[in-house]
């Protein structure tokens, strides 16, 4: 649906884009994460063609972008981060308005208008402007503007800043349902939590490159971080930790009062070998946890820093 070689975008001095490169199939939810200033919303913008870039090529649907195929622009949708409605027009007309950019015959804009809004539960607000509606209302107003006409690739740029839990989880559960319907989404976001549980694959983005892309699994077997088995024992013989530290594929443990942070090399078995140790040995325990690297991790390992909300 999207693909993206090497492009090249600079504003003046600062290079946004340095030859980032990316890859959307049908029926996906793509992550695309990276640091403030890293080049998110300039790579969006160039996808839509609402921004020239200066090397390299985007296709979408197999052609490449050119901001006159109107034929194009309607099979796309576009959340942008910063809000884009009209402060006069109430709910119904503003997505009216946006839907009626690519819908001309009333019945059926009608239908799809009234689909949008309750799509994200605004329906008790048709009549509101937005300067009647919470932050987390206005955000869906701005969603519900850009997926009216059904687009079969979304766009949505941060739209869970600053919203509150109850709007969040409207807004994810209608992104998952867009997908359900088959809508390839594309999902910018500074909350890494968020992505793990919302994306099917994962563009990790820094100073204006691609630096890692994949699923979770593809990212957590490109770093080195491991698995890291947590145990709180009840029995501890005086020489556990170095036990601990002779079960195979160990590399380190970790030792704070009876709770032992295990950290092993990668292998399928880990748990296994564990617990079969644990049971050799006779020793009982209240808590074991496993836990893969996370994607705030591979986040950390891959850029050096933290992305923090
Ligand atoms: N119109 C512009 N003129 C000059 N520089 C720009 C312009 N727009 C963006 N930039 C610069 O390009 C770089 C990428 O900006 P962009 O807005 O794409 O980042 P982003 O990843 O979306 O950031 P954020 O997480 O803050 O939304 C930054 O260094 C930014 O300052
Ligand atoms: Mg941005």
């Amino acid at each position: 649906m999207i693909s993206v070689d090497k492009v090249v975008k600079r504003y003046k001095d600062v290079i946004a884009l340095d030859h980032f490169s990316f890859h959307a199939g049908k029926n996906e939810i793509v992550g695309l994460l990276g640091p403030n200033g890293c080049g998110k919303t300039t790579a969006i913008n160039c996808m839509l063609s609402l921004l020239k870039f200066d090397q390299g090529t985007i296709e979408l649907f197999g052609q490449p972008v050119n901001p006159n195929n109107n034929k194009t622009k309607a099979r796309i949708g576009i959340v942008p981060q910063e809000l884009a409605i009209f402060e006069k027009l109430n709910v119904v007309e503003n997505v009216d308005f946006f839907c009626g950019l690519y819908v001309k015959n009333p019945a059926k804009r009608k239908e799809l208008v009234d689909e949008a809004i309750n799509f994200v539960g605004l329906e008790k607000y048709r009549k509101f402007t937005p300067g009647h509606l919470s932050g987390g209302l206005k955000r869906r107003l701005n969603i519900a503007c850009g997926i009216a006409h059904k687009p079969d690739i979304l766009f949505l740029d941060e739209p869970t800043v600053a919203v509150d839990a109850q709007s969040r989880n409207f807004i994810l559960d209608g992104v998952k349902k867009m997908k359900d319907q088959g809508t390839t989404v594309i999902y910018t976001t500074h909350y890494l939590e968020e992505a793990e549980d919302l994306c099917d694959s994962f563009v990790i983005m820094d100073n204006g490159r691609n630096i890692a892309a994949g699923s979770l699994e593809d990212l957590q077997n490109s770093i080195s971080t491991t698995e890291s088995i947590t145990v709180k024992f009840i029995s501890e013989p005086d020489n556990l930790k170095e036990l601990l530290e002779n079960i195979k594929n160990v590399n380190q443990v970790i030792k704070s009062n009876n709770t032992y942070n295990i950290q092993f090399d990668k292998n399928n078995n880990n748990l296994t070998n564990l617990i079969h140790f644990i049971e050799e040995n006779s020793l009982t325990y209240t808590e074991i946890r496993s836990e893969q690297p996370s994607l705030s991790n591979i986040f950390l390992e891959l850029t050096g820093k933290e992305l923090r909300d």
